[in-house]
């Protein structure tokens, strides 16, 4: 579905903040991008959703060259990016926000409360909440209402920049759980992490960025169970557990 060929990006001239990066993703999985503060993580998906201009290399969707195309040309085409600190606006009540995510496909009426419906039997809480500002909500609720506003406008790639940030683990693991439901339908998930541990049990596959430079590729069941590719990338020195 995604073809990343060899690309590199920089913000300034001279410094390549991914260089030379490949990655695939397929209808049906999820891929997680993992690797330390700074590694450009962020970057990747910058550079997928046309943030950041791609000096080098190609980006294909579904076969077509999406390289030079602008961010909401990407977004008309399915690629919604669920970026880093949520950033909802706060002012507006959690119904509104999650309407705005519906207008990158369509404003009639009768699409969006259908829309609403889909994203209210997700996240239960979010209906009984629509009328309250998005500012007034928990991390974890505005980590909800991100997700679902992405929903509205039916992604065919879905790309979420650490949505586990700063939040209680029981909401992390029914947010990671929402991903996991969203894969299974058929959005295929770039699920950039932090917590590799948990993102490793939910995912695919996986990639790990080294400054900016992908060090390690395969399978999320294998390095999860590799005690050394645990110990030199992930930084997770404690032997593997079961379950
Ligand atoms: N707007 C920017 N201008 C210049 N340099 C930037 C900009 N954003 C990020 N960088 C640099 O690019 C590199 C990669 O940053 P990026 O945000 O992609 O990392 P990350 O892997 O997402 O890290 P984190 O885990 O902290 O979110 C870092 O060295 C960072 O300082
Ligand atoms: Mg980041």
């Amino acid at each position: 579905m995604i073809e990343i060929d060899k690309i590199s990006v920089a913000y300034e001239k001279g410094t390549d903040v991914l260089q030379g990066v490949s990655l695939s993703l397929s209808a049906g999985e999820m891929v997680a991008v993992l690797g330390a503060n700074g590694a450009g993580k962020s970057t990747l998906l910058r550079a997928l959703s046309g943030l950041i201009p791609v000096r080098q290399g190609r980006i294909r969707f579904n076969g077509e060259d999406i390289t030079r195309l602008p961010p909401h040309k990407r977004v008309a085409h399915g690629l919604v990016h669920v970026p880093e600190m949520r950033q909802m606006l706060v002012g507006l009540s959690v119904e509104e926000n999650l309407i705005l995510g519906a207008y990158v496909k369509r404003r009639d009426s009768a699409y969006i409360a259908r829309k609403l419906e889909t994203v209210y039997d997700m996240f239960p809480i979010l209906k009984d909440r629509r009328a309250q500002l998005a500012g007034s909500l928990s991390g974890g609720q505005q980590q909800m209402v991100a997700i679902g506003r992405a929903l509205m406008g039916e992604p065919k790639v879905l790309m979420c920049d650490e949505p586990s940030l700063g939040l209680a683990p029981k909401i992390v693991t029914e947010i990671f759980e929402t991903l996991g439901k969203l894969r299974d339908g058929g959005v295929p998930v770039l699920l950039v992490e932090q917590n590799a541990r948990q993102a490793l049990r939910i995912s695919d596959r996986a990639i790990v960025l080294k400054r900016g430079r992908s060090v390690l590729q395969g399978k999320a069941s294998e390095m999860q169970s590799n005690q050394d590719v645990r110990a030199a990338y992930l930084g997770i020195t404690e032997p593997a557990q079961e379950g």
